[in-house]
């Protein structure tokens, strides 16, 4: 029998889709999620898609007690953290919740992961970790800095964990900067499923498609790009979660952080015309102001993640439309679709 890998946020975008590929590859995933931005239901999807039974506790990882009998309960080999408060604009409404949530969370998990003797830790940082870009593509060492209360978080756990790995050289930590997570499980089963009006391009564009909005708004037709749209980044998540299993079996003493994402970059409107294609159908679109805090361009440099990691993408834009397609369609009310 593999290993157990206790997966945070596993009911989540990200952690669902990761939770996936490491059933497939013969770990033993255990689910923590407290389903604030998630839905219990995903984790009996996951039981069906890999046939496995997967543990999980609806448990919040601020309650350090509760976290403790889970630790108490399996003996992890490792730990994917991917739970945490994601939302930019919530995040400079609601600092105090963010810093609470993301670092009391963060500290409880990697106090336990030492009580516990589990020293391998995979983190789901973000390119929001670059602030405002001082290279375009961005390479690891590219200057950091935050520009809202969300990547200050995501900032902060990356300082936590490189003084944690320095203090005692069993921990082997990779922090994994995402840059913009799109796209499905080729199943259609899993997928994003954002609460309320979604902050991200994608996950509106396909509400779009679906008829729950009415049209996309593009925030800018004047950044300095191609087309004057802002250009990012788009992984597939599936690309992405097998990220997560080539750093997992690439951990080595001390703290390395990695790019993951294509080197490939696509404007507002390249984004669209894909989505259009995928559905079958234009998508009704309209240029309006630029959004506060935006930048034009944000690119990956991911070569030291091919090096290190032995691993790359290989999905494409319209790869990731085409499965982000398969969910809505599937699932125009994500995870509430099914109930009745
Ligand atoms: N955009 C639109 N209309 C929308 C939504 C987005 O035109 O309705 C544009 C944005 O202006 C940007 C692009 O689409 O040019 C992508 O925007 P997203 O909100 O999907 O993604 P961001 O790059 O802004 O944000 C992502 C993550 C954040 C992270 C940030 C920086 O969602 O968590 O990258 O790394 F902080």
């Amino acid at each position: 029998m593999g290993s157990e890998i206790l997966v945070t946020g596993g009911a989540g975008y990200i952690g669902s889709h990761t939770v996936v590929k490491l059933a497939e590859a013969g770990f033993r995933p255990v689910v923590v999620d407290d389903y604030s931005n998630s839905s219990p239901k995903a984790v009996e999807i996951l039981q069906e898609l890999t046939d496995t039974e997967i543990p999980a506790y609806p448990i919040d990882m601020t309650d350090a007690e509760a976290l403790g009998e889970v630790f108490a309960a399996h003996d992890f080999e490792a730990v994917i953290h991917f739970a945490g408060f994601k939302a930019v604009g919530e995040s400079v409404e609601q600092p105090l919740s963010y810093y609470q949530n993301n670092l009391v969370s963060t500290l409880n998990l990697l106090q336990l992961m030492e009580q516990h003797n589990c020293f391998k830790l995979v983190f789901s940082s973000s390119a929001t970790v670059y602030g405002i870009p001082s290279e375009i593509p961005l390479t690891e060492s590219a200057d950091l800095g935050a520009i809202n209360p969300y990547g200050q978080t995501k900032l902060m756990i990356e300082h936590i964990c490189r003084d944690t790995a320095a203090s005692n050289e069993s921990w082997q930590i990779s922090l994994l900067r995402y840059f913009n997570p799109v796209g499905a499980h080729p199943s259609g089963r899993i997928g994003e499923d954002p609460k309320g009006i979604p902050n991200n391009l994608v996950p509106f564009v396909m509400q779009v498609a679906v008829g729950r909005r009415e049209k996309v708004s593009v925030f800018g037709g004047d950044w300095d790009t191609g087309d004057g749209t802002g250009v990012r980044d788009y992984i597939h998540v599936q690309d992405l979660a097998a990220g997560h299993l080539a750093a997992l079996n690439h951990l080595q003493s001390g703290c390395e952080a990695y790019n993951l994402g294509t080197g490939q970059g696509s404007s507002v409107l390249e984004v669209v015309a894909a989505a259009s294609k995928a559905v079958g159908q234009d998508l009704a679109y309209e240029i309006v102001d630029r959004r506060p805090g935006d930048i034009a361009t944000s690119l990956a440099d991911p070569s030291k993640a091919t090096a290190q990691l032995d691993w790359k993408t290989e999905l494409t834009l319209d790869d990731m439309m085409r499965d982000s397609w398969a969910w809505q369609s599937a699932n125009p009310e994500g995870y509430s679709s099914s109930d009745s």
